[in-house]
């Protein structure tokens, strides 16, 4: 038998119970047989009665009651995890009146049957303190970079899979198209795999790209999905008939994380977003690019930008923003802005001293940000 932690028996408890630590733990409870459990609270005569029969059914949870938990029986089975069991037992045991009580009583068994999803994720919003793990806050401190699987930091300006996969669990479903137009080590098409989505990919260095395909064969695909990276321009690639190729016309979510400018130098390529000549060029190619994805995109869905500031010439060049208005122009809704922390390149790392030395100097502040732009396709 495995182990959950246990749920504690708050019978006689009147004060709101502390709550459990977050446990995301699946239980799977016989459907029917829990919803039945679940009614017969209801008819309790009194809130003692009811918090009694709540402490009952808990303890029948927590010995495993095989009539409760019966494993996965086709049609009446739903997993829950410990967490949202323990929340949802905690709401209806601290009620202070019958009515409420069962008030909790009746949303708590809608949760257990009924999904409630918006337009663009599979997030049941019944349940949706369970999604401990996305984040909903514009201020994002990542202290670890997933280097799991495929991942890997080695490419020079990769960003964090902890960004892609964000985005493709808050802004796409099981099985949708996501197109990442600057796909460079391939980070998107990995969590994509790992998630369930389709990922096109277009990376203008053909050898980036060719390492990339070759290291996503290592990254198991357990749900089937399309991950295809290629070699191109994504200003001037024929994005339909990629999708052409795989029976689709438009995918569900757009990601862009493109140079910084000439922050790091990808190629020679003059068609390298990184060999602009100036802010202006760079903006004007972003531009091309953004108007040779944008059509692509379903109305209401999402395009994300990942994008760094810099500094020129002894200034502080906001280039984020500057980006961030070429997609808005053209027709994108701003949604949130996230400053997330940056991660020290380990070249600035070893000169960290110079840097503060410099910063100290010259009145400026050394770079500890980059900006996730979430934007929606206006209908
Ligand atoms: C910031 S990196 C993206 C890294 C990627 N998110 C990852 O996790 O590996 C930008 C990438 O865009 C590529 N690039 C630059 N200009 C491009 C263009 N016009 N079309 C397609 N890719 C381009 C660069 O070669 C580089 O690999």
């Amino acid at each position: 038998m495995g182990t959950f932690p246990p749920l504690r028996v708050l019978a006689f408890e009147t004060a709101v119970p502390p709550f459990d630590p977050p446990s995301d733990e699946l239980i799977h409870l016989r459907t029917s047989r829990f919803l039945k459990a679940l009614e017969r609270l209801e008819a309790a005569a009194s809130v003692q009665a009811l918090r009694a029969g709540v402490a009952a059914l808990r303890e029948r949870i927590d010995r495993r009651s095989p009539a409760l938990l019966n494993g996965h029986v086709p049609g009446d089975s739903v997993a829950v995890t410990v967490a949202f069991l323990n929340q949802a037992f905690s709401q209806v045991v601290a009620a202070q009146t019958l009515e409420r009580a069962k008030y909790y009583l009746d949303r708590f068994a809608k949760s257990v049957t009924t999904p409630k999803h918006n337009a663009v994720s599979d997030i049941n919003l019944n349940r949706w303190k369970e999604y401990d793990d996305i984040l909903t806050d514009s201020l994002w401190v990542v202290e670890r970079r997933d280097k799991s699987g495929a991942h890997s930091a080695q490419y020079w300006g990769n960003f964090i899979p902890q960004i892609p996969s964000q985005m493709m669990r808050r802004f796409t479903k099981p099985g949708e198209w996501v197109l990442d137009a600057f796909a460079g080590s391939g980070t998107t098409l990995i969590e994509g795999r790992r998630l369930g989505r389709n990922v096109v990919g277009i990376e203008l260095q053909p050898e980036v790209a060719d390492r990339t395909h070759e290291l996503l064969a290592a990254e198991p695909n357990p749900h089937h999905t399309v991950t295809q990276i290629l070699a191109g321009d994504s200003a001037d690639v024929d994005y339909e008939a990629i999708l052409a190729a795989h029976g689709q016309t438009s995918v569900q979510l757009v990601m862009l994380h493109p140079p910084y400018f000439d922050i790091i130098k990808f190629s020679d390529d003059p068609r390298d977003l990184s060999n602009a000549r100036s802010v202006n060029e760079f903006l004007v190619m972003m531009g091309n690019v953004i108007d040779n994805v944008a059509p692509l995109l379903d109305a209401g869905r999402y395009l994300v930008l990942v994008i760094g500031d810099k500094y020129a010439g002894g200034r502080w060049i906001p280039l984020g923003f500057q980006t961030m208005n070429e997609v808005e122009q053209r027709g994108f809704l701003l949604k949130s802005i996230i400053v997330k922390n940056f991660e020290q390149t380990a070249a600035k790392r070893s000169h960290k001293e110079l840097w503060r030395y410099r910063a100290l100097a010259g009145g400026f502040y050394i770079f500890k940000h980059e900006y996730i732009f979430v934007f929606k396709k206006k209908s």
